[in-house]
C-alpha cells in the first residue's frame, strides 16, 4: 500500500484573479470539470497500474478544510486523515507532520508526497514511474521525479543525475539537488544536459524522511512532533497543536531536506507534467488552436493570435479583437489583462491590491 500525502495549503497568486486567497488555484476547475486538487487525489486512489493506494492524508489549513472534504466527496474519495496546520509553515513542517502522523501507525509505510496544483496527462506513465520508484525506496532512498527541462526556469528545483538514465525509467542516483537557482545558474544547468527539473513529488518511507529531517533539519523535529502528538480531533479533522507549531521554521521540504540529503534517487518522468505556474502555462496546457487562441467561458476571439481569453463570470462576455500575445481573464469582480510574456508578474497584482486594501 502507498499512502498519498497531498499538500494543498498554498496560495497560487500567479493565477489571480481566478485563484484567490480564500479559494486558491488547486480548488478551482482550471482544466476540465474537476479541480486540480480532485485530479491529484484521483490519480492517487484505489488500485491502479499494479499500485494500491490507501486513502490520502491531506495537509491543509483551517480556511480550506471544508473545501477539501467537499471536493473529495465530489469525486468519491474517503480521506485517511485531514491534518490542519494552525498556520502555513511551508512544505517542510507539513511533510514532517505527515510522516510523523503516518509513522505512528507504521514507520515503514511508503508515502507519495504530492502537490495539489499540477497537471499530469499520462496517468499510465505516472503510475509506471511510481512503480519504478518503489525499488529505490526499498533501498532507503528518497525518490524524486525528474522532468526534462525545456527552458531556464528559476521557479523549480534541479536534479543533477549521477549517471545516465537507462531509458527504461529505472531510478537513477542523484549527485545534487539545487532548489530555485538564479537565472544564470538555471541557464548553466539547462546547457549542461545532466539535470532534470524536480516535479515536486516525492516517494519515501515515513521512517526515512523522518530520519532525513533529524539529520538535516533537526530544529523542526521538536515543534512538529509536539504539534502532532498534541493534535486534537475536530469534526473529523486533526488539528495540529498551535503552540508548538508556531515554533517550527517556515521552510520548504526542498531547502530543509532535499538540497542537503545524500540518499536521493530520481525516476525520469515524461508523462505530460505541468505545474501550471502561470497563465501562460494554462494557455499552453489548454491546447490552443492553430492560431494559438484558447477560449474558456463566455469568451470570443476575432482575428487574434496567441491569446488566452477566459470569462469565469456569468455576467461578462469577453471579446478580443486583433490581440497578439495577450491574456484576459475576467471574473465577476476583477479582470486581468496582461501581455503573455508577463505571466510571472501577476503575483505583483496581488501584492499591489493587498497593499491598497
Ligand atoms: N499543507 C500545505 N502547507 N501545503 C503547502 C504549503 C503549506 O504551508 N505551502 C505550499 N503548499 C502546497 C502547495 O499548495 C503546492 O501544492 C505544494 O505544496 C508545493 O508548494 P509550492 O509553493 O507550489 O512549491 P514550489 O512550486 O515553489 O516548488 C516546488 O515545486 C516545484 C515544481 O512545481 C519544489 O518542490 C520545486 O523543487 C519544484 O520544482
Ligand atoms: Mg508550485
Amino acid at each position: 500500500m502507498i499512502i498519498p500525502v497531498i499538500l494543498c495549503g498554498g496560495s497560487g497568486t500567479r493565477l489571480w484573479p481566478l485563484s484567490r486567497q480564500s479559494y486558491p488555484k488547486q480548488f478551482v476547475p482550471l482544466m476540465g470539470e474537476r479541480t486540480l486538487f480532485q485530479a491529484s487525489a484521483l490519480r492517487l486512489s484505489g488500485k491502479v497500474g499494479g499500485l494500491d493506494f490507501a486513502p490520502p492524508v491531506v495537509l491543509t489549513n483551517s480556511d480550506f478544510r471544508f473545501i477539501v472534504t467537499e471536493q473529495l466527496a465530489g469525486v468519491g474519495i474517503d480521506s485517511g486523515a485531514i491534518l490542519i496546520e494552525p498556520e502555513g509553515r511551508n512544505t517542510g513542517p507539513a511533510v514532517l507532520a505527515a510522516a510523523l502522523h503516518v509513522a505512528r501507525t507504521d514507520p515503514e509505510a511508503v508515502m507519495l508526497v504530492a502537490p495539489s496544483d499540477h497537471v499530469v496527462t499520462d496517468l499510465g506513465a505516472f503510475h509506471a514511474a511510481i512503480a519504478q520508484g518503489l525499488s529505490a525506496v526499498a533501498d532507503g532512498k528518497l525518490v524524486t521525479f525528474g522532468i526534462a527541462p525545456t527552458h531556464p526556469e528559476t521557479a523549480y528545483g534541479y536534479l543533477e543525475l549521477a549517471e545516465r538514465p537507462d531509458g527504461n525509467g529505472a531510478p537513477v542516483a542523484l549527485s545534487r539537488f539545487v532548489e530555485k537557482p538564479d537565472a544564470a545558474r538555471a541557464a548553466e544547468m539547462l546547457a549542461a544536459g545532466t539535470y532534470l527539473w524536480n516535479a515536486g513529488i516525492f516517494l519515501v518511507k515515513a521512517a526515512d524522511i523522518i530520519a532525513a529531517f533529524q539529520t538535516h533539519a533537526p530544529d523542526l523535529i521538536a515543534p512538529v512532533s509536539a504539534a502532532v502528538e498534541a493534535a486534537e480531533p475536530d469534526l473529523g479533522f486533526l488539528r495540529l497543536a498551535a503552540e508548538p507549531w508556531a515554533d517550527a521554521e517556515n521552510i520548504s521540504v526542498d531547502y530543509a531536506v532535499m538540497e542537503r540529503a545524500g540518499n536521493l534517487a530520481v525516476v525520469p518522468f515524461s508523462g505530460g507534467w505541468s505545474d501550471l505556474g502561470g497563465w501562460d502555462a494554462v494557455w499552453r496546457e489548454a491546447g490552443p488552436d492553430a492560431r494559438g487562441v484558447s477560449l474558456s467561458g463566455n469568451a470570443t476571439a476575432i482575428d487574434c493570435d496567441n491569446a488566452l481569453i477566459r470569462s469565469e463570470s456569468d455576467r461578462l462576455e469577453v471579446v478580443g479583437i486583433g490581440l497578439n500575445n495577450i491574456m484576459a481573464i475576467a471574473m465577476n469582480d476583477a479582470v486581468l489583462v496582461a501581455d503573455m510574456s508577463r505571466a510571472q508578474d501577476v503575483k505583483q497584482a496581488v501584492s499591489v491590491l493587498k497593499g491598497r486594501n
